[in-house]
């Protein structure tokens, strides 16, 4: 079994994915044991829907669709990428272009950069798609609750040999998702996460994003 320092360090986005599905006993397991996440006041704000089988794939349609017809994203709260300035800004490019790179797509190309961010809503091809959500009248600080909750269902995933991506761009389209998931009224989606089991022949799930050095990010005083 894989230590927790091991899931820590071996987890990568998965990007690229198998067909067989994980089964359901298995998904219902790692959220029996990610529902013991702690919490603000043991408030629990999360709520999770998983789409499987047909589902998943009305879900992927459905979303497509409005896209294609040009409706604009209608996220609950304020995208990630909303307010990121200096060094900040600069990491999220260098991940993009990384990400580019290992597809071997040329930053000046718009339009295959374009098509890469539609694989986010084909859920880059992965048997399942969950979307974690919580309710509306809550805010950011609720919504860190909902990261730790996130952050255990993937190392409970990385495990069990599953693969996941946490997608920020999955909260931007949430009309279809409320209908086909069966999201509460009062909730809105905070951020979706496909998984299965990785595609260990795809490149893509070799991509290693680099990340900040402890001394730029931690002081310690005595
Ligand atoms: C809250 C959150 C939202 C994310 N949203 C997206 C997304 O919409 N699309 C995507 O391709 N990756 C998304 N990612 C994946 C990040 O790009 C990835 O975690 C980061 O680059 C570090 O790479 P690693 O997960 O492989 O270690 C998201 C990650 C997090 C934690």
């Amino acid at each position: 079994m894989l230590s927790v320092t091991d899931a820590i360090s071996g987890r990568r986005s998965t990007r690229a994915y198998a067909d067989t599905p994980v089964p359901l006993e298995t998904i219902k397991e790692v959220l029996q044991i990610a529902r013991l996440a702690p919490s603000n006041s043991n408030t629990q704000p999360w709520h999770i829907a998983v789409a499987s089988g047909a589902a998943r794939q009305k879900l992927q349609a459905a979303i497509l669709a409005e896209i294609e017809s040009g409706k604009a994203a209608s996220p609950q709260w304020p995208a990630g990428g909303v307010g990121l300035v200096g060094a900040y800004k600069e990491r999220q490019y260098e991940c993009a272009f990384a990400y580019y790179d290992a597809l071997g797509i040329r930053r000046e190309d718009k339009m295959d950069r374009g098509l890469t961010v539609l694989k986010n809503y084909e859920f880059f091809g992965a048997p399942h798609v969950a979307f974690v959500s919580m309710p509306k009248t809550m805010n950011r600080a609720n919504a860190l609750d909902l990261g730790i909750f996130l952050q255990s269902i993937m190392l409970l995933f990385a495990e069990r040999g599953i693969g996941c991506i946490p997608q920020g761009a999955l909260a931007a389209f949430p009309d279809p998702v409320r209908e086909i998931c069966s999201i509460p009224d009062d909730n809105g989606i905070v951020v979706g996460m496909s998984f299965g089991y990785p595609d260990d022949t795809a490149a893509i799930n070799r991509l290693q994003q680099s990340r900040r050095d402890l001394d730029d990010l931690a002081v310690f005083v005595d």
